[in-house]
Protein backbone atom coordinates (compact mmCIF):
# COMPACT_ATOMS: atom_id res chain seq x y z
CA UNK A 1 0.00 0.00 0.00
CA UNK A 2 1.54 3.53 -0.79
CA UNK A 3 0.75 5.67 2.18
CA UNK A 4 1.31 9.40 1.72
CA UNK A 5 1.15 12.10 4.26
CA UNK A 6 2.05 16.10 4.73
CA UNK A 7 3.54 17.97 7.52
CA UNK A 8 3.49 21.68 7.28
CA UNK A 9 6.46 23.56 8.19
CA UNK A 10 5.02 26.13 10.43
CA UNK A 11 7.78 25.89 13.29
CA UNK A 12 9.60 24.20 15.66
CA UNK A 13 7.84 20.84 16.71
CA UNK A 14 6.63 19.45 20.38
CA UNK A 15 5.95 16.48 21.71
CA UNK A 16 2.48 17.05 20.27
CA UNK A 17 3.53 16.70 17.51
CA UNK A 18 5.63 13.61 17.64
CA UNK A 19 3.51 11.33 20.27
CA UNK A 20 0.19 12.48 18.08
CA UNK A 21 1.57 11.91 14.20
CA UNK A 22 5.57 11.64 14.09
CA UNK A 23 5.94 8.83 15.57
CA UNK A 24 3.00 6.54 13.30
CA UNK A 25 4.38 8.36 10.51
CA UNK A 26 7.50 6.94 11.02
CA UNK A 27 6.71 3.49 11.96
CA UNK A 28 4.82 2.79 8.81
CA UNK A 29 7.56 3.05 6.65
CA UNK A 30 8.59 -0.39 7.67
CA UNK A 31 5.57 -2.29 6.01
CA UNK A 32 4.48 0.47 3.80
CA UNK A 33 5.61 2.31 0.57
CA UNK A 34 5.96 5.17 2.64
CA UNK A 35 5.82 9.06 0.58
CA UNK A 36 6.24 12.19 3.31
CA UNK A 37 6.46 15.84 2.07
CA UNK A 38 7.10 19.32 4.05
CA UNK A 39 3.90 20.86 2.76
CA UNK A 40 5.99 24.56 2.18
CA UNK A 41 2.98 25.62 -0.23
CA UNK A 42 0.02 24.94 2.66
CA UNK A 43 2.30 26.76 4.84
CA UNK A 44 2.36 29.88 2.58
CA UNK A 45 -1.03 30.71 3.61
CA UNK A 46 0.31 31.38 6.84
CA UNK A 47 4.02 32.56 7.21
CA UNK A 48 4.65 35.23 5.14
CA UNK A 49 8.56 35.07 5.75
CA UNK A 50 10.62 34.31 3.45
CA UNK A 51 13.68 33.35 5.26
CA UNK A 52 11.41 31.68 8.54
CA UNK A 53 9.37 29.63 5.40
CA UNK A 54 13.22 28.18 4.28
CA UNK A 55 14.31 27.63 7.67
CA UNK A 56 11.26 25.44 8.96
CA UNK A 57 11.21 23.50 5.68
CA UNK A 58 14.67 22.17 6.08
CA UNK A 59 14.36 22.22 9.77
CA UNK A 60 11.55 19.70 9.33
CA UNK A 61 13.61 17.48 6.76
CA UNK A 62 16.20 17.22 9.85
CA UNK A 63 13.67 16.89 12.61
CA UNK A 64 11.88 13.57 10.83
CA UNK A 65 15.38 12.54 10.00
CA UNK A 66 16.61 12.48 13.35
CA UNK A 67 13.60 10.97 14.82
CA UNK A 68 14.08 7.63 12.54
CA UNK A 69 12.40 8.47 9.11
CA UNK A 70 14.80 6.19 6.78
CA UNK A 71 15.33 7.79 3.32
CA UNK A 72 16.31 3.81 2.62
CA UNK A 73 12.54 2.84 3.32
CA UNK A 74 10.31 6.14 2.71
CA UNK A 75 10.39 8.73 0.47
CA UNK A 76 11.22 12.05 1.75
CA UNK A 77 10.75 15.34 -0.46
CA UNK A 78 9.12 19.03 -0.75
CA UNK A 79 6.12 19.61 -1.77
CA UNK A 80 6.91 22.83 -3.96
CA UNK A 81 9.69 20.06 -5.59
CA UNK A 82 6.91 18.52 -7.66
CA UNK A 83 5.15 21.15 -9.42
CA UNK A 84 3.24 18.35 -11.03
CA UNK A 85 0.83 18.80 -7.87
CA UNK A 86 0.31 22.24 -8.86
CA UNK A 87 -0.72 21.49 -12.54
CA UNK A 88 -3.02 19.00 -10.83
CA UNK A 89 -4.48 20.81 -8.51
CA UNK A 90 -5.43 23.20 -11.30
CA UNK A 91 -7.55 20.28 -13.08
CA UNK A 92 -9.23 19.34 -9.94
CA UNK A 93 -10.23 22.92 -8.99
CA UNK A 94 -11.88 23.60 -12.51
CA UNK A 95 -14.48 20.47 -11.25
CA UNK A 96 -14.45 21.83 -7.33
CA UNK A 97 -18.26 23.17 -6.21
CA UNK A 98 -17.81 25.95 -4.65
CA UNK A 99 -19.97 24.93 -1.60
CA UNK A 100 -17.84 22.09 -0.87
CA UNK A 101 -15.09 24.27 -0.05
CA UNK A 102 -17.05 26.65 1.49
CA UNK A 103 -18.09 24.17 3.80
CA UNK A 104 -14.30 23.33 4.97
CA UNK A 105 -13.61 24.15 8.23
CA UNK A 106 -10.40 25.99 8.13
CA UNK A 107 -12.12 28.44 5.88
CA UNK A 108 -15.20 28.16 7.78
CA UNK A 109 -13.87 29.48 11.16
CA UNK A 110 -11.50 32.01 9.46
CA UNK A 111 -14.64 33.91 8.04
CA UNK A 112 -16.80 32.71 11.11
CA UNK A 113 -14.12 34.73 13.19
CA UNK A 114 -14.47 37.77 10.80
CA UNK A 115 -11.14 37.38 8.77
CA UNK A 116 -10.71 38.17 5.70
CA UNK A 117 -10.00 34.65 4.10
CA UNK A 118 -8.05 34.40 0.72
CA UNK A 119 -8.50 32.12 -2.67
CA UNK A 120 -5.21 29.77 -0.90
CA UNK A 121 -6.87 29.13 1.98
CA UNK A 122 -10.15 28.30 0.12
CA UNK A 123 -8.32 26.19 -2.30
CA UNK A 124 -6.25 24.39 0.17
CA UNK A 125 -8.44 21.30 0.29
CA UNK A 126 -8.12 21.04 -3.56
CA UNK A 127 -4.44 21.37 -3.57
CA UNK A 128 -4.29 18.84 -0.35
CA UNK A 129 -6.31 16.42 -3.20
CA UNK A 130 -3.61 17.01 -5.45
CA UNK A 131 -0.78 16.05 -3.31
CA UNK A 132 -2.65 13.04 -2.48
CA UNK A 133 -3.84 11.47 -6.01
CA UNK A 134 -0.41 12.61 -7.51
CA UNK A 135 1.14 9.20 -6.01
CA UNK A 136 -1.54 7.09 -6.52
CA UNK A 137 -1.58 6.92 -2.65
CA UNK A 138 -4.00 3.96 -1.14
CA UNK A 139 -3.74 5.57 2.77
CA UNK A 140 -3.61 8.61 4.05
CA UNK A 141 -1.99 9.17 7.70
CA UNK A 142 -4.09 12.03 9.82
CA UNK A 143 -5.33 14.06 12.55
CA UNK A 144 -9.07 13.60 12.97
CA UNK A 145 -9.12 17.35 12.24
CA UNK A 146 -8.28 16.22 8.40
CA UNK A 147 -10.43 13.61 7.70
CA UNK A 148 -12.93 15.79 6.33
CA UNK A 149 -9.97 17.69 4.03
CA UNK A 150 -9.58 13.26 2.97
CA UNK A 151 -13.50 13.63 1.99
CA UNK A 152 -12.92 16.45 0.15
CA UNK A 153 -10.09 14.62 -1.81
CA UNK A 154 -12.40 11.62 -2.64
CA UNK A 155 -15.23 13.43 -3.59
CA UNK A 156 -13.48 15.44 -6.39
CA UNK A 157 -11.21 12.46 -7.96
CA UNK A 158 -14.54 10.45 -7.61
CA UNK A 159 -16.17 13.57 -9.67
CA UNK A 160 -13.09 13.45 -12.25
CA UNK A 161 -13.27 9.50 -12.49
CA UNK A 162 -16.61 9.87 -13.28
CA UNK A 163 -16.28 12.87 -15.94
CA UNK A 164 -13.18 11.59 -17.44
CA UNK A 165 -12.66 8.01 -17.01
CA UNK A 166 -10.75 5.79 -14.20
CA UNK A 167 -7.84 8.12 -13.49
CA UNK A 168 -7.38 8.31 -10.09
CA UNK A 169 -6.96 5.72 -7.41
CA UNK A 170 -9.63 6.64 -4.15
CA UNK A 171 -7.48 7.03 -1.09
CA UNK A 172 -8.57 6.25 2.30
CA UNK A 173 -8.21 8.16 5.68
CA UNK A 174 -6.14 6.64 8.13
CA UNK A 175 -7.20 8.18 11.45
CA UNK A 176 -3.99 8.61 13.84
CA UNK A 177 -4.36 7.16 17.24
CA UNK A 178 -4.94 10.17 19.60
CA UNK A 179 -5.27 8.20 22.91
CA UNK A 180 -1.75 9.17 24.22
CA UNK A 181 -2.32 12.44 26.31
CA UNK A 182 -0.33 15.23 25.42
CA UNK A 183 -1.22 18.18 27.83
CA UNK A 184 0.61 21.25 27.82
CA UNK A 185 3.01 22.77 29.96
CA UNK A 186 -0.43 24.35 31.48
CA UNK A 187 -2.99 21.54 31.51
CA UNK A 188 -4.46 22.08 28.41
CA UNK A 189 -3.73 20.28 25.36
CA UNK A 190 -0.54 20.89 23.86
CA UNK A 191 -0.64 23.20 21.00
CA UNK A 192 1.41 25.90 19.55
CA UNK A 193 -1.33 28.24 19.36
CA UNK A 194 -1.90 28.24 23.55
CA UNK A 195 1.88 28.77 24.15
CA UNK A 196 2.28 25.66 26.64
CA UNK A 197 4.43 23.43 24.16
CA UNK A 198 7.81 21.43 25.17
CA UNK A 199 9.68 20.84 21.94
CA UNK A 200 11.37 18.09 20.94
CA UNK A 201 14.53 19.44 19.99
CA UNK A 202 15.45 21.73 22.93
CA UNK A 203 18.47 21.81 25.22
CA UNK A 204 17.85 19.23 27.36
CA UNK A 205 18.77 22.06 30.30
CA UNK A 206 16.40 24.70 29.48
CA UNK A 207 13.82 21.91 29.20
CA UNK A 208 14.41 21.17 32.67
CA UNK A 209 13.81 24.63 33.85
CA UNK A 210 10.50 24.78 31.55
CA UNK A 211 9.43 21.34 33.63
CA UNK A 212 10.66 22.54 37.10
CA UNK A 213 8.15 25.97 36.32
CA UNK A 214 5.01 23.63 35.69
CA UNK A 215 2.08 25.44 38.05
CA UNK A 216 0.94 21.94 39.93
CA UNK A 217 -2.45 21.66 42.05
CA UNK A 218 -1.98 22.70 46.02
CA UNK A 219 -2.18 18.97 47.03
CA UNK A 220 -0.61 18.44 50.52
CA UNK A 221 2.42 16.28 50.41
CA UNK A 222 0.99 13.10 52.27
CA UNK A 223 -2.28 12.98 50.03
CA UNK A 224 -2.28 9.92 47.35
CA UNK A 225 -3.88 11.04 44.01
CA UNK A 226 -4.83 9.57 40.61
CA UNK A 227 -2.12 9.27 38.21
CA UNK A 228 -3.84 9.60 35.17
CA UNK A 229 -4.65 13.01 34.34
CA UNK A 230 -2.17 14.50 36.49
CA UNK A 231 0.31 16.92 33.60
CA UNK A 232 2.73 15.70 35.42
CA UNK A 233 2.14 11.90 35.56
CA UNK A 234 0.85 12.24 32.07
CA UNK A 235 3.70 13.71 30.83
CA UNK A 236 6.21 11.53 32.15
CA UNK A 237 4.28 8.28 30.89
CA UNK A 238 4.88 9.39 27.00
CA UNK A 239 8.84 9.42 28.03
CA UNK A 240 9.61 7.10 31.01
CA UNK A 241 10.11 3.22 30.62
CA UNK A 242 7.08 1.65 32.05
CA UNK A 243 9.21 0.13 35.03
CA UNK A 244 9.40 3.91 36.33
CA UNK A 245 6.02 4.80 35.30
CA UNK A 246 4.33 2.40 37.20
CA UNK A 247 6.74 2.74 39.82
CA UNK A 248 5.30 6.89 39.43
CA UNK A 249 1.71 5.52 39.49
CA UNK A 250 2.22 3.74 42.97
CA UNK A 251 3.71 6.84 44.57
CA UNK A 252 0.77 9.12 43.08
CA UNK A 253 -1.64 6.20 44.55
CA UNK A 254 0.19 6.07 47.81
CA UNK A 255 0.71 10.15 48.40
CA UNK A 256 3.62 11.04 50.76
CA UNK A 257 5.31 12.87 47.64
CA UNK A 258 5.45 16.26 46.44
CA UNK A 259 5.47 17.34 43.05
CA UNK A 260 9.14 18.60 42.85
CA UNK A 261 10.05 14.71 42.83
CA UNK A 262 7.53 14.38 40.15
CA UNK A 263 9.33 17.04 37.78
CA UNK A 264 12.88 15.72 38.40
CA UNK A 265 12.22 12.45 37.11
CA UNK A 266 9.69 14.12 34.16
CA UNK A 267 13.04 15.84 33.18
CA UNK A 268 15.24 13.01 33.75
CA UNK A 269 13.24 10.80 31.91
CA UNK A 270 12.70 13.49 28.84
CA UNK A 271 16.98 13.89 28.87
CA UNK A 272 17.12 10.47 28.51
CA UNK A 273 14.46 9.73 25.68
CA UNK A 274 15.28 12.70 23.49
CA UNK A 275 18.97 12.08 23.90
CA UNK A 276 19.44 10.20 20.90
CA UNK A 277 17.08 12.04 18.40
CA UNK A 278 18.96 15.45 19.31
CA UNK A 279 22.30 13.94 19.00
CA UNK A 280 21.27 12.75 15.92
CA UNK A 281 20.03 16.15 14.80
CA UNK A 282 23.03 17.93 15.74
CA UNK A 283 24.80 15.62 13.37
CA UNK A 284 22.77 16.37 10.47
CA UNK A 285 22.59 19.71 10.87
CA UNK A 286 26.31 19.39 10.34
CA UNK A 287 25.87 17.98 7.44
CA UNK A 288 23.35 19.97 5.46
CA UNK A 289 24.36 18.68 1.99
CA UNK A 290 23.45 14.96 2.80
CA UNK A 291 20.38 16.16 3.85
CA UNK A 292 19.67 18.38 0.53
CA UNK A 293 21.22 14.98 -1.01
CA UNK A 294 17.97 13.31 0.92
CA UNK A 295 15.53 16.11 -0.54
CA UNK A 296 16.44 15.92 -4.02
CA UNK A 297 16.63 12.68 -4.37
CA UNK A 298 12.98 12.29 -2.54
CA UNK A 299 11.86 14.79 -4.93
CA UNK A 300 13.33 13.14 -8.02
CA UNK A 301 11.37 10.25 -6.94
CA UNK A 302 7.74 11.42 -6.22
CA UNK A 303 8.59 13.62 -9.34
CA UNK A 304 8.40 10.51 -11.26
CA UNK A 305 5.00 9.18 -9.93
CA UNK A 306 3.29 12.55 -9.97
CA UNK A 307 4.44 13.11 -13.86
CA UNK A 308 3.11 10.06 -14.91
CA UNK A 309 -0.54 10.84 -13.12
CA UNK A 310 -0.25 14.04 -14.28
CA UNK A 311 -0.29 13.43 -17.60
CA UNK A 312 -3.10 10.28 -16.96
CA UNK A 313 -5.06 12.96 -16.27
CA UNK A 314 -4.37 15.25 -18.91
CA UNK A 315 -5.14 12.93 -21.37
CA UNK A 316 -8.32 11.79 -19.81
CA UNK A 317 -10.00 15.80 -19.59
CA UNK A 318 -7.97 16.88 -23.23
CA UNK A 319 -5.51 19.30 -21.91
CA UNK A 320 -2.79 17.01 -23.95
CA UNK A 321 -3.19 15.59 -27.82
CA UNK A 322 -5.07 18.49 -29.44
N1 LIG B 1 -3.30 19.82 5.71
C1 LIG B 1 -2.36 18.98 6.41
C2 LIG B 1 -2.19 19.51 7.84
O1 LIG B 1 -2.36 20.68 8.07
C3 LIG B 1 -1.04 18.93 5.72
C4 LIG B 1 -1.16 18.33 4.36
C5 LIG B 1 -1.00 18.96 3.17
C6 LIG B 1 -1.48 16.97 4.07
N2 LIG B 1 -1.20 18.09 2.13
C7 LIG B 1 -1.47 16.87 2.65
C8 LIG B 1 -1.76 15.85 4.86
C9 LIG B 1 -1.78 15.65 2.03
C10 LIG B 1 -2.04 14.65 4.23
C11 LIG B 1 -2.06 14.54 2.81
O2 LIG B 1 -1.83 18.75 8.71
Amino acid sequence: MRVLSGIQPTGPIHWGNYFGAIRQYIDLQDNEQAFYFIANLHALNTVRDRTKLQQYTFDVAIDLLALGLDPNKATLFVQSDVPEVSELCWLLMTGAPMGLLERCVAYKDKKAKGLKADAGLFAYPVLQAADILAYDSDLVPVGADQVQHIEVCRDLAGSFNHEFGNVFVLPKAHVLDASARVPGTDGEKMSKSYNNTLLVFEDAKAQRKQIMRIVTDSRPMDQPKEPAGDVLYDLLSLVATDADREAMAAMYRRGGFGYGEVKKALADAAEKFWAEPRARRAELAAKPDFVRQVLGDGGAAARKKAAEVLKRAQDACGVSGW
